[in-house]
């Protein structure tokens, strides 16, 4: 089938690359001119694993075009994919101006009789709605009789495994009138004759299950977290109350593993997003509201170990920082704990020297020219610098896998802040390392 995808972001370029290895003809658009001539040489604009490889796979088979020219884009297909952002508006409440944009284009412009537009960015429920008006305004205005329907087709890609997530999905959700459904139906057909199931929904329900899923995973994160805040005043062990919740396959394992907070481009923006429509419904907000709530409290957990380790004073200590990305996988810091970390450390006069595999660049840009930050090469040239202590923000496999005996020399007594529980406590306890505190399960002296 013949297709255009509008925003050549995350989903967008995603999603392109993976309907074309599914055999279909793909136009990917974008504004951004020098991000279409990179992704044209085969560079992507953002670490995704396996994406270059398939960008230039697609393109040298011819199955994908990539332009800025959206009338191109437009008259040549009839099913149009909007995959273009939705950054916050200030106040929580999803800034949709480029989803209404290109949805008015494609409709205007659109040569056919049908057309069927698809929201795969995340939009608040209602927005097809408001999507569907807005282009039959225009449509009259302009004298044009066409038929343009508008359907739901949510995405569930994880950063770090997006294309596995779009090629071997749990499940496909599409919403929307029968009619507008048809093709959609068609175009996973490769998906759904390997078993993978469909859901049919009207279009609201498609948009709020988007929300749902998210909220979900996200409330899971918050309540092991908040538990985790228990569990350090009471002397338990997160560590054994997630083993023993996860054997209750009514709960299971996923999503339930205690740390510094949530992050990325999705959660954070998506209960915030969430919480104003159920405001906007005059609902109660107050379950949404406390999800976000605690994942704030615990972005500042290692903060706050440092001050009470070092008695409330980190001027002019020397910080360690493994990890920035947001998690493992990406060189994505939108919403990284990390980043609070850098924020808070920078306004208590700490010196900070900073390491991750991938987000070191992105770091730079957020802080230009900052004496107080020092980026480092590698996992061992932090602690050249003879730090006063090591926080690990994010779960590299490289951290994971350090091993602890290098890490008790390196440190030199110095303690350990690891916000991601990296190490096993038993391997910790018979070990040279001095401190080591984690979250939700007891400090660990070895002095
Ligand atoms: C999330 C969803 O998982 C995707 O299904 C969805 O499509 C995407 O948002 C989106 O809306 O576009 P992503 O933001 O890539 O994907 O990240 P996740 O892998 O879900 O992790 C989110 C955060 O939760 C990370 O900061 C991670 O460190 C944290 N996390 C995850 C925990 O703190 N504990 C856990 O047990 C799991």
């Amino acid at each position: 089938m013949i297709i255009s995808i509008y925003g050549a972001g995350y989903v967008g370029l995603v999603s392109a690359v993976c309907f074309a290895k599914l055999g279909h003809q793909v136009t990917c658009c974008d504004i951004d001119e020098s991000k279409i001539a990179s992704l044209s040489r085969g560079e992507c604009h953002f670490y995704e694993e396996g994406i270059n490889s398939l960008l230039s796979e697609q393109l040298s088979e011819r199955r994908l075009v990539l332009t800025s020219d959206i009338q191109h884009a437009i008259t040549n297909s009839s099913i149009h994919f909007i995959a273009t952002g939705t950054p916050d508006a200030g106040n929580g409440e999803a800034d949709l101006t480029q989803v209404f944009n290109v949805a008015l284009k494609i409709a205007l412009l659109a040569q056919g009789d049908d057309n069927l537009i698809v929201i795969k960015s995340t939009v608040p429920v209602g927005t097809g709605d408001e999507i569907e008006n807005k282009i039959q305004q225009s449509l009259k205005k302009s004298n044009q009789c066409k038929n343009v329907m508008v359907a739901s087709n949510p995405e569930f890609l994880r950063e770090g495994r997006a294309i596995a997530d779009f090629l071997h999905p749990d499940r496909i959700i599409i919403g929307g009138e029968p009619l507008a459904l048809l093709p959609l139906k068609h175009l996973y057909q490769p998906l759904t004759m390997r078993e993978i199931p469909l859901v049919e929904m009207n279009r609201t329900s498609a948009e709020l299950t988007k929300y749902a899923a998210n909220t979900m995973l996200a409330s899971r994160i918050s309540f092991i977290n908040h538990i985790s805040q228990i569990a350090e005043k009471v002397d338990a062990n997160i560590d054994d109350i997630y083993n023993a919740l996860s054997l209750d396959a009514r709960i299971g394992s996923h999503f339930l593993k205690a740390g510094i907070g949530y992050g990325g481009s999705c959660f954070p923006k998506d209960i915030k997003a969430l919480t104003h429509t159920v405001k906007k419904l005059n609902l109660d907000t107050s379950f949404f509201e406390s999800i976000d709530k605690i994942n704030h409290q615990q972005k500042d957990w290692a903060i706050a170990k440092l001050r009470y380790h070092f008695n409330n004073n980190l001027n002019n200590l020397k910080i360690g920082l493994w990890g920035l990305a947001f998690k493992p996988g990406t060189d994505d810091i939108r919403e990284a704990s990390s980043i609070r970390i850098i924020n808070s450390l920078l306004k208590e006069k700490a010196k900070i020297f900073i390491y991750d595999p991938r987000a070191l660049n992105n770091v730079k840009r957020a802080f230009p020219d900052n004496e107080q930050l020092e980026y480092c090469f590698s996992p061992e040239e932090i602690f050249s610098n003879e730090i006063d202590a090591l926080v690990i923000a994010t779960e590299w496999e490289v951290f994971k896998n350090f091993s602890l005996e290098s890490l008790a020399f390196l440190l030199n007594k110095a303690p350990i802040f690891d916000g991601r529980n990296c190490y096993d406590l038993n391997n910790i306890k018979s070990s040279n390392l001095s401190y080591y505190y984690s979250v939700g399960r007891p400090t660990i002296k070895n002095i």
